[in-house]
């Protein structure tokens, strides 16, 4: 933006006189945007059925209002703004993969698949909640701070399985991602309300084992704990189609480590507890440097606990590196997996490439994804 303290202070003024005096610029979306500045514009989380019961197609509110929420104040951001910016740009793709969910497929599209009647609403109802995050989000963001639009997004899902698959390592990775932006606020509020928004997730999670793989709702004494939440969410760039998200948005996520992806490569067999992986860096352009001089270190995290694994730089990537899934974990929930250069990986700098998470839950549905497809 070329004119950065100058828009805040004409958008201030705008709120005193109620006069639009948009820069020439700004277009009608970005008018109707600004508009949710006012946290009590629209209908609220917690009071409207919008974020329950709204069974139509087209975007509740907010998610149909896509554009950047301009600052509307001067000053410094909050001590937590980066956090709740974070937060808000992954909703946006959450809220996104839902509403594609349900336009793509109808009812009977579920239904043939051999799935439950109830599921369209069900991903309907799922869909209206995570808008109600998207406005939650926005109304955690200060005044001083832009509030980030969406982007578009793709995914690779061509039929009601695989996209039931993929809702289901959403899910599951955004409940592990949480436990480690939980973390991050300096305000306990807003650490309240990231529990809070948690726990929405896991409900949607546990519909999803009971009543679409028909497995074992429960997790096991603990969810996965992944400290570094950024690097989740890093991964979920992979899902934003390039260029497209408004110029305005900050960074996503910041800070950006920009670390090598991890996978398990195509030789693996399996991914519960017990069994041998290789490890896979995906992207081509962004590969890991290992030192001869580093011992380095698959590390597992699962429930409250992380295990690690030496493991053999010194024939990469010439031979393949194999490791094995720590045998004493219980085969529930997920396993966040990545490679650094200390034990216990004890800062995010001393991660090196990752994270991957690994499904564990149910566990056939994790083999099948591994082979490139899901079935029932
Ligand atoms: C978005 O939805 C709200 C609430 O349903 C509605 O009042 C508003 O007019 C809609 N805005 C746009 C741009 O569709
Ligand atoms: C690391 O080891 C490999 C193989 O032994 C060798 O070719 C390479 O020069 C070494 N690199 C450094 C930086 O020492
Ligand atoms: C991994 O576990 C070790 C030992 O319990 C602990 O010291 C370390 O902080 C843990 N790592 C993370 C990132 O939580």
């Amino acid at each position: 933006m070329r004119s950065q303290p100058i828009l805040p202070l004409l958008l201030a003024i705008r709120a005193a006189t109620a006069t639009p005096l948009y820069p020439f610029r700004f277009s009608p979306e970005y008018a109707e945007a600004q508009k949710l500045a006012d946290p009590t514009y629209g209908p609220i989380p917690g009071e409207s059925d919008i974020y329950n019961t709204y069974w139509g197609l087209d975007r509740p509110f907010p998610g149909n209002i896509s554009g950047p929420i301009f600052p509307t104040e001067c000053g410094p951001p909050g001590v937590d703004d980066w956090t709740w910016q974070n937060l808000l740009s992954a909703e946006w793709l959450i809220f996104e993969f839902y509403q594609q969910g349900v336009e793509r497929f109808s009812p009977e599209d579920f239904v043939a698949a051999g799935l439950p009647e109830t599921t369209h609403r069900r991903l309907l109802e799922i869909r209206n909640n995570e808008a109600g995050h998207l406005r939650i989000f926005q109304n955690q963001i200060s005044p001083t701070s832009v509030k980030p639009g969406s982007c578009k997004y793709a995914f690779p899902f061509t039929e009601p399985i695989g996209y039931l698959a993929l809702m289901t390592v959403l899910e599951i990775s955004s409940m592990a991602f949480l436990t480690g932006l939980v973390q991050q606020p300096e305000i306990a509020a807003g650490r309240g309300a990231m529990l809070a928004i948690a726990e929405v997730e896991t409900r949607h999670e546990v519909w999803a084992l009971m009543d679409i793989w028909k497995a074992n709702p429960f997790g096991g004494p603990s969810d996965t704990i992944f400290p570094y939440a950024n690097e989740v969410l890093d991964s979920t760039n992979a899902f934003i189609v390039p260029g497209s998200c408004p110029p305005e948005n900050p960074e996503f996520p910041h800070p950006r480590q920009r670390l090598p992806g991890l996978s398990a490569g195509k030789d693996t067999a399996s991914l519960t507890p017990g069994s041998k992986i290789s490890l896979d860096f995906p992207d081509p352009n962004n590969q890991p440097i290992f030192n001869n001089h580093t011992v380095y270190y698959a590390v597992f995290f699962h429930g409250v606990l992380n295990v690690s694994v030496p493991i053999d730089t010194s024939k990469w990537p010439q031979e393949e590196m194999w490791v094995t899934i720590p045998e004493a974990f219980e085969t529930k929930g997920v396993i966040v997996a990545c490679v650094a250069d200390l034990p216990g990986a004890p800062t995010k700098e001393n991660i090196v490439a990752g994270p991957a998470v690994i499904l564990e839950q149910p566990a056939k549905l994790a083999t099948a994804l591994l082979h490139g497809g899901a079935e029932k």
